[in-house]
């Protein structure tokens, strides 16, 4: 399977080369079709009854209504003939409206299909593989290159059974009426042919441009959409606004190169339908004169025939060299699809994991080392043992590992090397799911959803009735503000927490946390800078909260770090020191040199000096 790439970090490739080989796109694609047999066999029998209908018309109207009848003066054969004629007409009506639908239906449902099962492999994904990845360009994959697959499927694939279909049968049809004049009028489709495979190279360096170039403009569109408040805090507006132009100009490049392309072809193929038609006209007018075409009744039949065949004939030369590049494109953007699905979460269930009942809450860290980039280890052979029922304070300078640490604990990453162990299970034998339905977890970057207030908070537990949620908002201090917001619990927020200071949200993600009532608590404030009184009310709440359960908080506010059972001082990835705030104070470590500086008068020397030592 030589296009995965199974190296440690897998990444998604943003190439506009095809690695995958066409046959095993097709072969996975028409897997997403199994299910539609039934609507396939359907959009089958009416692209057949539509061709026949197609065929079958220019032959009526030359050589049936013009040649017997109506040059013939024929009146009541051509009424017959007439009727025939009309309900060719009304099977061609129906048998391309059925397939029209069906087209649709299929097309609409691989979509369907293809974006439910990108976005619950997405779920599954681990946080190492969102740290590599461009949000924009999984969003673009998953809606432009959707789209692509769906535009090949819908108007391309059958489309192209379609014209070979009629495209045979009209040379059999032309070629049973007259060989001589059906050569005549085949003299350009070599060239045809010919003008199509040098387009085909353009059409496709033009169209694999315009994947990524789309890729791009959403790109930078989501995240100057994400980073709009840092553009404008910062006043780069104008910066944000080149790098958007120049990945939209690009992908206006990209565009109008493939209109290029496209804009000479059209004609091209144009002229090549006029040179035929006209050759047909030549060639059969000297046919008829000199007697080639039998009567002349009949000669002006046929000649009508086939000028409308030539016309036929041309269409599907031209859909089929579309094709080409639709289904080009489309591959392409199967291939980005696909890569996605390939992506195997690195942290996975093993085969003998097992499923814990409620732990005690015993931790247990065994010589783990641990680098985000496994070259580059964040964590250097970190042990500590947390009884159940501890509550550990974690503090250190940024950049020390603090967060990496509860990240570990969680399993969203799994260590290069050693052990962790919860209640004597290592973390790695047991399921995911059980495992984090032990924790309660704030994240330092806190994020809530759009929603009210109330459903974030039991994002948590989503079985939690509305007079849990309030119970635990009042446990974390959270129920006076809210209570405050216009709609109380009921306020909508904005994607992210929108409308709600940073104080607030972490207050919000506390409750969630709570209301799960978790064996092991961790906590990763974001911020020392809450006010006096909320800090008052927060250090009640976190006696209650921290009551009965293993918690690790990675604190900034003294008060915690005060009550915590054991402080751990992180430096550096490594555990400097470990002990109570007084043991520690009197240590007159790294400990003592931090908490001088932020919890007494910091003065700017103080922290220059320091952080020059730290070096
Ligand atoms: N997702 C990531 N990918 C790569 N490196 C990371 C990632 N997250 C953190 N790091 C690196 O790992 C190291 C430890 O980061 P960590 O987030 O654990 O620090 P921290 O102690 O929590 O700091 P802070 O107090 O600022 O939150 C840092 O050097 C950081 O650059
Ligand atoms: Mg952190």
């Amino acid at each position: 399977m030589g296009w995965h790439f199974h190296h440690q970090h897998p990444s998604l490739e943003k190439t506009a080369e095809r690695r995958m080989p066409a046959r095993v796109i097709f072969a996975r694609l028409l897997g997403y079709l199994s299910p539609y047999k039934g609507w396939i066999a359907t959009v089958v029998l009416s692209v057949i009854v539509t061709s026949i209908t197609d065929i079958a018309s220019p032959y009526i109207l030359g050589r049936e209504i013009v040649s017997r009848y109506v040059l013939r003066g024929d009146l009541e054969g051509l009424k017959t003939i007439i009727a025939v004629f009309i309900g060719i007409q009304v099977a061609n009506w129906i048998a391309n409206t059925v397939r029209t639908y069906g087209l649709g239906k299929i097309g609409q449902s691989l979509l369907f299909r293809i974006r439910e099962r990108v976005f619950a492999h997405l779920q599954e994904l681990s946080f190492s593989f969102f740290d590599r990845s461009d949000t924009g360009d999984l969003i673009s994959r998953v809606t432009n290159d959707t789209d692509a697959i769906g535009e090949a499927f819908t108007s391309g694939l059958i489309q192209v059974a379609s014209d070979i279909l009629i495209l045979f049968m009209t040379i059999a049809v032309m070629f049973s009426i007259n060989v001589q004049l059906s050569l005549a009028s085949m003299i350009v489709v070599p060239m045809i042919v010919a003008i199509a495979i040098i387009f085909n190279s353009k059409f496709r360096a033009a169209y694999q441009m315009q994947r990524t170039r789309i890729s791009n403009v959403t790109s930078k569109l989501q995240e100057s959409i994400s980073g709009i408040r840092e553009i404008q805090s910062f006043t780069r507006e104008r910066d944000a606004m080149r790098e958007f132009r120049n990945a939209n100009l690009e992908n206006f490049q990209a565009n109008l190169r493939a209109t290029k392309v496209w804009g000479t072809f059209f004609p091209t193929i144009q002229l090549m339908q006029a040179i035929g038609t006209g050759i047909v006209i030549l060639y059969g007018g000297w046919l008829s004169l000199s007697g080639a075409l039998g009567p002349i009744e009949d000669a002006v039949g046929t000649l009508i025939t086939f000028m409308l065949y030539v016309g036929m004939f041309f269409g599907p030369i031209f859909d089929l060299t579309n094709f080409y590049n639709t289904i080009q494109s489309a591959f392409a953007a199967a291939e980005r699809i696909f890569e996605i699905l390939d992506v195997e979460p690195e942290i996975k269930d093993s085969e003998d994991a097992v499923e814990i009942p409620k732990v005690r809450g015993e931790i247990e860290f065994r010589n783990v080392t641990f680098g985000y980039n496994s070259k580059r280890p964040v964590l250097h052979n970190i042990s500590f043992h947390i009884k159940p029922k501890e509550t550990i304070a974690l503090v250190g300078p940024t950049g020390a590992g603090k967060s990496t640490i509860v990240k570990l604990l969680c399993r969203f990453y799994d260590p290069q090397k050693g052990q962790i162990l919860i209640d004597g299970h290592d973390i790695k034998k047991i399921k995911r799911k059980s495992l984090r339905r032990q924790m309660g977890i704030v994240l330092q970057e806190t994020f809530l959803f759009s929603g009210t207030i109330m459903d974030n908070i039991r994002y948590g537990r989503p079985d939690a009735s509305d007079d849990m949620v309030m119970a635990a908002a009042k446990l974390v201090g959270a129920h006076e503000f809210i209570e405050r917001l216009p709609d109380g619990y009921n306020t909508k927020i904005g994607e992210g927490g929108a409308g709600l200071s940073v104080g607030q949200k972490q207050l919000v993600a506390f409750a969630r946390a709570l209301l799960r009532n978790p064996a092991i608590l961790i906590l990763d404030e974001a911020t020392s800078s809450i006010d006096p009184y909320t800090d008052l009310l927060i250090r009640k709440a976190m006696k209650l909260l921290l009551k009965d359960r293993t918690s690790i908080i990675i604190a900034h506010r003294l008060s915690t770090i005060r009550d915590a059972d054991r402080i751990f001082v992180i430096d550096n990835g490594r555990i400097v020191e470990e002990g109570t705030h007084e043991d520690l104070l009197r240590k007159g470590g790294l400990y003592s040199r931090l908490y001088e500086m932020q919890f007494k008068e910091p003065s700017a020397e103080a922290i220059t000096s320091s952080s020059r030592k730290r070096k």
